[in-house]
């Protein structure tokens, strides 16, 4: 989330439609910047730090080929024996790197492994720590055909199914911002809940209608998702050439990011600013215009439900005219459910996450930060005493794992 500050940046000094345009045309002349496996998160952000990591491929049903890595403590931290595995599935123009972006102290990604935890780390298909398609290039249009409702019922079930596997163990799932609309959508899947030991979601959301960040309204309101879609751009990917050269120049200009960052998320308390050239290494990555779309939908909406084509595509794609609801009520009771959310976070209004715990059937363990904000649950520096603390008290009070 943290290089949209850029992006959304933008529109302030030049007219919108015109940065707009420009972001486009950079977005259509992408170079991929890949990085090969063998240069891949493990070598960049984790093996520096002495962790072991390993690199993982795996194939969703619909072709596309994720990166997924697994961390364990640095030699000595931990004597016990090996905790359960747990799955960090990032946000919005993220990709693994984000649990990894501090230091050991303060990084989520590090201080799960130092407590034991077997550490597996998402990437969804488009971001750069994922592998392409099977068949599609990225060039292709069909290749960004898909949003986080793909995300959660092919993305989240492959890569659970894959660790499932690996481990022989249930699963506990941390997700932030869109991990957690992908985690919830997914949960209503019996198939994927059944490999599930419980969840963490940091700024929970599913619905999306008391989103009250003022830039992200504006656009909305201006209807830029269709706008995109309408002049054919597939791919939202703001490190293209052209892409990166904007930013810098917005962002090294009279701009204030940390002032962008708030009118997009809401205030963030407590993160540390002068890393931001640093977050900017990794972030954003690539998603969908379509992902945008779905999106803007659902604030539009008030919907937590799967993407709306229009009536006459709905009847075609779902066999009927409103698309089909993700029913929060068919989560398993049973399951176990810890969320972390604040009182300045503009994304996850805390009505809209209210709107979530009234459809659940079970009751989630809840810590609410009054001076948290979206960004602060991922990068604050008190993060660990404020939030991951907490966190690993849940997983570790919960069930068969409480022993270490
Ligand atoms: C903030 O970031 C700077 C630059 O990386 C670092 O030197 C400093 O220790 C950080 N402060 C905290 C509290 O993490």
């Amino acid at each position: 989330m943290v290089g949209q500050v850029i992006w959304w940046s933008c529109p302030m000094r030049t007219p919108l439609i015109i940065t707009l345009l420009l972001l486009l045309i950079s977005t259509t002349t992408a170079n991929l910047r890949r990085d090969s496996p063998t240069n891949g998160l493990c070598t960049q952000l984790i093996e520096p730090y002495g962790y072991p990591c390993s690199e993982y491929i795996t194939q969703t049903e619909d072709g596309y080929l994720l990166g997924l890595q697994r961390v364990s403590s640095r030699s000595g931290i931990v004597q016990n024996q090996k905790g359960p595995p747990v799955l960090l599935v990032h946000g919005l123009f993220m990709a693994g790197d984000a649990w990894f972006l501090d230091s050991q102290e303060e990084s989520l990604g590090f201080i799960l492994a130092d407590h034991g935890f077997d550490v597996w780390v998402a990437n969804v298909r488009g971001t750069r720590w994922s592998h392409g398609h099977i068949s599609l290039s990225e060039n292709d249009k069909e290749f960004w055909d898909w949003t986080w409702q793909d995300l959660a019922l092919y993305d989240l079930a492959e890569m659970t199914r894959y660790i499932f596997s690996m481990t022989d163990s249930k699963i506990y799932i941390v997700g932030h911002s869109q991990g957690t609309i992908m985690s919830l959508a997914a949960l209503t899947q019996p198939d994927i809940a059944k490999r599930v030991e419980g969840a963490a979601l940091l700024s929970p959301i599913s619905y999306l209608d008391h989103v009250s960040a003022p830039l992200v309204l504006r656009m909305v309101k201006m209807r830029l998702d269709e706008v995109i879609l309408a002049l054919g751009i597939h791919e939202l990917n703001f490190k293209s050439e052209l892409g990166t050269h904007i930013m810098d120049i917005m962002c090294h200009g009279h701009l204030e990011c940390g002032d962008m960052l708030t009118s997009i998320t809401g205030g963030n308390c407590c993160f540390n600013n002068s890393r931001v050239d640093f977050y900017l290494k990794y972030e954003p990555h690539p998603s969908s215009s379509k992902n945008l779309n779905h999106l803007f939908q659902m604030i539009r909406q008030g919907t937590f439900s799967m993407y709306d084509y229009g009536k006459w595509k709905n009847l075609v794609n779902y066999g009927k005219l409103q698309p089909p609801t993700f029913d929060l009520s068919k989560i398993p009771k049973s399951l176990p459910l810890w969320m972390g959310y604040g009182g300045a976070d503009a994304l996850a209004d805390v009505i809209d996450v209210q709107h979530t715990l009234n459809e659940l059937p079970s009751k989630p363990y809840l810590l609410y930060l009054e001076q948290y904000g979206h960004i602060d649950f991922l990068l604050s520096v008190n993060c660990k005493q404020d939030v991951y603390d907490n966190m690993m008290g849940f997983f570790n009070s919960n069930g068969k794992h409480s022993s270490y």
